[in-house]
């Protein structure tokens, strides 16, 4: 064996949670090892958050073109080949950017499958062979697959995963989804606006059940107005590939049986963490259920191992993951910082867009708060009215006594952006009056925010009085 070249943070993972950690653990003066089996920005970048978003903002123009009363245009379709190749230069685009930010950092990269070997030893194998490294500390952000359930014959070509989804050449005339989750709402959306006939299939009572009630309801009528079909407390039981379609055999909660018969299927139940060949148990990392176990400070048991992101649970999100990272190069570094979980914001790219920050309205009550709700729809917002995007409120919840926002939740055009002005005031603890008195732009979006706020103390101008 040659002897290894020596690092003081060695990252397993280049998504988001190990590049950002990477590139902190530089920052922080650490001489730092980046190892990557696959691209880049990993599943983010690569196979989720940007690939979707650039293939939703095409089918978003189209689906606005398309039922325009101003806009005629005879004979609109979707170059199913030129939408694949926009978002492939956007991916590269972005990997790029991440490879130029690790160099520019002084990270020393490397690009194949890492192996613990010991504590302190990693075998890397790459094109040119085995190569073995030393790291005084290790972080580990090899992120997650999708999740599988039995009886599903999942072969990527009839019956897919969301990385198969990207590459689809073709509309498919009928799409059923198994998973109502935030990867299946957004795959219908898009799925639906290019012209699928789209269907899907949760087994909870509701579909993207972590989100506050009145949101789930508004989202689900709003998408069943475009006549997507949604069969909640419905299980699928088996999916199979028959010659050129899917047949997903389904039971709901009455115990009665139906088939689905679809020229594809989404399975989207969910994500697994990927530690698969990693060698953890050569040195005795312990796991929480499928998850490696960490402390707040992303610590596991075994002393200078780290872990970040989708390989330990929670919230699976990029974000999270970046947070998760800094962390970890911070308390490398000797910082001591940790991650608030309950200030991480959740954003669903659906057509409209949901975020939300904080509790929810089931969340407060369970934790016995007092609360004074404030509702501002965007049909009464100027600016949403002129864009023809007028669907979906925001709801405020704060907490009765101080009015301090516990809770912001959006339904609505660029929700997702919007949840910014939240995020700062749940994470400043500001009240509902402190941000409903913010002077917002006018005409904008955010006014619709500011009103929701003043709504909860019974102040909002533009809402008839109560
Ligand atoms: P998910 O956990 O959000 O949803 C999976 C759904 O499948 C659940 O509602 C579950 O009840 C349902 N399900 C499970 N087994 C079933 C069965 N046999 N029959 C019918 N329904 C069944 O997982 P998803 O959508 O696959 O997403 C994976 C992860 O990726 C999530 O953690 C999500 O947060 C993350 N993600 C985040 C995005 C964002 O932030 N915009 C976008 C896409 C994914």
């Amino acid at each position: 064996m040659n002897t290894p070249k020596s690092f003081d943070v060695i990252v397993i993972g280049g998504g988001p949670g190990g590049y950002v950690a990477a590139i902190r653990a530089a920052q922080l003066g650490a001489k730092t090892l980046l190892i990557e089996k696959d691209q880049l920005g990993g599943t983010c970048v690569n196979r989720g958050c940007i690939p979707t978003k650039a293939m939703l903002a095409d089918a978003k123009l189209y689906d606005r073109a398309k039922n325009s009363s101003v806009l005629k245009m005879e004979g609109l379709r979707v170059d199913m080949k030129q939408l694949l190749a926009r978002k492939n230069q956007v991916v590269k685009r972005m990997t790029t950017g991440v490879q130029f930010l690790i160099r520019n950092n002084e990270i020393t990269y490397t690009q194949g499958k890492a192996q613990f070997i010991d504590r302190t030893t990693i075998e890397v194998e790459g094109e040119k062979g085995r190569e073995p490294f030393k790291g005084q500390r290790i972080i580990i952000a090899t992120g997650s697959v999708s999740a599988q359930i039995p009886n599903v014959d999942v072969d990527g070509k009839v019956i897919l995963t969301s990385t198969e989804m990207l590459e689809l050449s073709s509309i498919p005339k009928e799409l059923v989804i198994i998973g109502g989750g935030v990867i299946g709402m957004e795959f219908a959306c898009l799925f639906n606006s290019l012209g699928s006939k789209v269907t899907i299939i949760e087994m909870l009572p509701e579909i993207v059940s972590t989100e506050d009630g009145e949101i789930i309801r508004g989202l689900t009528t709003l998408l069943k107005k475009k006549k997507i079909e949604i069969y909640t407390e419905t299980k699928v039981k088996e999916a199979r590939v028959k010659k050129n379609h899917a047949e997903v055999a389904v039971v709901d909660k009455n115990g009665k049986e139906a088939l689905f018969k679809a020229e594809k299927a989404l399975m989207a139940v969910g994500r697994s963490p990927y530690a698969g060949g990693l060698g953890l148990e050569k040195i005795n990392v312990a796991f929480n259920g499928k998850f490696v176990k960490v402390n707040e400070k992303m610590e596991t048991n075994v002393p200078g191992i780290y872990a970040i992101g989708d390989v330990t649970g929670r919230q699976m999100l990029a974000h999270k993951a970046s947070a998760e990272g800094i962390v970890a190069a911070e308390n490398i570094s000797g910082r001591e910082t940790r991650v608030d979980y309950s200030r991480i914001p959740n954003c669903i790219y659906t057509f409209p867009e949901v975020a939300s920050i904080g509790l929810n309205e089931k969340q407060a009550k369970e934790k016995g708060l007092q609360v004074t709700i404030g509702r501002y729809p965007f049909q009464s917002n100027g600016r949403a009215l002129a864009m023809g995007e007028s669907e979906g409120f925001v709801k405020v919840i704060a907490e009765k006594d101080l009015g301090q926002v516990v809770g912001v939740h959006i339904i609505g055009d660029h929700a997702t952006d919007l949840i910014g002005g939240p995020v700062l005031s749940v994470g400043l603890e500001t009240t509902a009056e402190e941000m409903g008195r913010t002077v917002q732009a006018h005409p904008t979006l955010m006014e619709a925010v500011a009103e929701a706020s003043l709504d909860a103390i019974k102040e909002a101008i533009h809402l008839p009085k109560k």
